[in-house]
């Protein structure tokens, strides 16, 4: 397993381009082309209500993958799935060729450290600095030492543009600063995989474009994979590889966006797509 921190990503960098801060480097990643997230006949219930049913499915290493669907059809719960915030009723879940479920808990540790993840509510610590939300967890998951973890996330921080905000408590920000330091936080662990739930729907409209291109800006220049769950529509078109189509537990269609979004095969996507643009 390659470790070369100068590994060309699937989405490699024009040669003109500054260079980024290398939030794309990632710790172990897997090979460009291999599948790095692989759900196997997963089925997750909630009492009696079967939220995942037999789900199959798999998302190779660099690629940005969009989950749509109506409410309820079990985009979250996936999410979740990898976060090993729940865990399925039956099924495999396997990231980067080790199984994260079912796994021995030290197994779960160390593929958890590998998936970062940013929800709608950004959950910052509200007692710490946006400098130390950042470090936090490099330095005390991780072991970085202070220096480096802040070096770092002062890089990520002009990244996602509040580089003069590094001492302010979260409580000091917007919502979309608040998102941006949340996006900031999950890179700092240099994740292979990045989870994205819905993260500008709990924000004030004006707010929304400046989160979404800090994303667009991370999906353009690294190599992280990204599993995204989002009701922005033309964000879902720009950046993604493939859109599956939920409903009911179930992937109905999976296509290019410019496939999916022009020409779906199926009515319920139809349906959909015109009740969301
Ligand atoms: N902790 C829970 N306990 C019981 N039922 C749950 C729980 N979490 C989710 N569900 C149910 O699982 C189903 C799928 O939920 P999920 O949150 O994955 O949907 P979603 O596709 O993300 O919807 P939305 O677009 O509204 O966020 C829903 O019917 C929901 O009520
Ligand atoms: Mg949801």
């Amino acid at each position: 397993m390659s470790t070369d921190s100068t590994r060309p990503g699937p989405h490699p960098v024009e040669p003109e381009r500054t260079p980024e801060p290398d939030v794309g480097t990632t710790r172990a990643a897997a090979g460009a082309g291999s599948e790095l997230i692989r759900l196997e006949k997963v089925t997750k219930r909630f009492g009696n209500n079967t939220v995942l049913d037999d789900l199959d499915f798999s998302v190779d290493a660099g690629k940005h993958v969009t989950l749509i669907g109506p409410s309820g059809s079990g985009k979250t719960t996936i999410l979740r799935l990898l976060m090993t915030l729940l865990k399925p009723e039956e099924g495999t879940i396997t990231v980067d060729g080790e199984q994260l479920f079912p796994a021995p808990e030290n197994q779960v540790r160390e593929i958890r450290k590998k998936i970062g993840m940013v929800f709608q509510h950004f959950n910052l610590f509200p007692n710490m600095t946006v400098l130390r939300n950042i470090t936090e967890a490099p330095v005390t998951v991780l072991g970085m030492s202070k220096d480096e973890a802040e070096e770092r996330a002062r890089e990520l921080l002009e990244m996602v543009g509040l580089t003069e905000h590094v001492d302010k408590h979260p409580s000091q920000l917007s919502g979309g600063q608040q998102q941006r330091v949340a996006i900031a936080r999950a890179l700092a662990m240099r994740p292979q995989v990045l989870l994205l739930d819905e993260v500008t729907s709990a924000l004030d409209p004006e707010l929304v474009a400046g989160v979404l291109d800090v994303l667009r800006d991370i999906a353009r220049s690294t190599d992280i994979t990204m599993l995204c769950v989002t009701h922005e529509m033309n964000f879902a078109r720009d950046i993604s590889d493939r859109v599956l189509m939920f409903d009911q537990g179930r992937i109905i269609e999976s296509a290019p966006p410019e496939k999916l979004f022009s020409e779906p095969e199926h009515d319920r996507t139809r349906e959909f797509l015109s009740a969301v643009l």
